[in-house]
């Protein structure tokens, strides 16, 4: 099991660290972005992620640059409490959303294409997609499926799920992916989207909501100011639409702060997205950061 970097390349060449810099991968995965930028240059990382399973992917790490990395189990909701007082960046990288790791590993129940508990925390605590499904009102869940998937059937299929409580408690990811399917009719749940799943939407939305994943985005962004250094290179890389619009709603209103670097969004080559079919729906954004707020604004990234 491994995960693949995305948009490795474009990634060293909008946030260019160099010697003596220090960097900040706020979304350590397995650790791929983090060795790229360790390599790159001279400079220092530190690394975070939520969730537990990380830190043993960063011990290699850990022997193999010594005191240029370290790591910790931190959101990135957490970045100014975990390092104002202490230290400043010149690179900050966001590579949103869950890992290979995550998708592929059964018992962490964000995929539906194998049976698992229905888990998908990030951070293995607080409540669980399992929680969520089985104890939310029928309006509430069709809230989160229509908010967090923009899941057209959101109403059919809350109302769907409640049904299915009755028999029994739902329990597994194929269990509540056939709630799904069957509410809808077993194809897809919009012409638009032929090649989805009809559980695929649901399934983004319990996992944004149970993880707070755009909170989290926009209270990282709002923290920024407090740990960059003048000068600083941020990057981040978005799945979907969703975080793509928390990022540029931020953007649009720290103007005088961040510019954007690239003038356009960069996405993956397809050459990138036929050896990585994970990376297609990726966008890399990426700003510089002005302490007094007096930059030429350009760019509409
Ligand atoms: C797409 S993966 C990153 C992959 C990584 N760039 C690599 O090259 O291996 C996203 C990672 O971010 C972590 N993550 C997601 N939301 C987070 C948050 N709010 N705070 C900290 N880590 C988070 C996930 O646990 C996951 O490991």
């Amino acid at each position: 099991m491994s995960h693949v970097p995305v948009l490795l390349s474009e990634v060293l060449g909008v946030l260019s660290p160099k010697d003596g810099e220090r960097c900040l991968d706020c979304t350590f995965g397995g650790g791929g972005h983090t060795r790229a930028l360790l390599d790159a240059s001279d400079c220092c990382v530190s690394a975070i992620d939520r969730d537990p399973d990380a830190e043993a992917r960063a011990a290699p790490l850990k022997e193999e640059y010594g005191n240029r990395f370290d790591f910790s189990i931190c959101r990135f909701s957490e970045i100014a409490d975990k390092f104002a007082e202490c230290r400043r960046f010149d690179v900050v990288l966001f590579d949103f959303g869950i890992s290979s790791f995550q998708v592929d590993e059964c018992d962490r129940g964000f995929s539906f294409s194998k049976d698992a508990p229905l888990d998908m925390r990030m951070s293995k605590s607080g409540a669980s997609a399992r929680d969520v499904v089985n104890s939310f009102a029928e309006g509430e869940l069709a809230d989160i499926i229509w908010t967090y998937g923009e899941e057209h059937a959101s109403r059919k299929i809350a109302a769907a799920i409640v049904a299915a409580r009755k028999e029994g408690t739902i329990e597994t990811t194929v269990q509540l992916a056939d709630i799904v399917r069957k509410s809808v009719g077993f194809g897809t749940t919009n012409k638009k989207y032929s090649k989805l799943d009809a559980a695929t939407k649901t399934f983004q939305a319990l996992r944004i909501f149970v993880n707070d994943e755009l909170r989290e985005i926009s209270d990282a962004l709002a923290q920024l100011p407090q740990i960059l250094n003048d000068g600083a290179r941020v990057a981040m890389i978005s799945f979907h639409a969703l975080e793509g619009r928390v990022v540029k709603n931020w953007a649009a209103a720290n103007k005088p702060h961040f510019s954007p670097i690239n003038k356009n969004v960069i996405k993956p080559s397809l050459a990138e997205i036929r050896k990585n079919p994970r990376s297609r729906s990726a966008v890399l954004r990426s700003f510089a950061y002005n302490d007094r707020g007096d930059v030429a604004v350009g760019g509409g990234a």
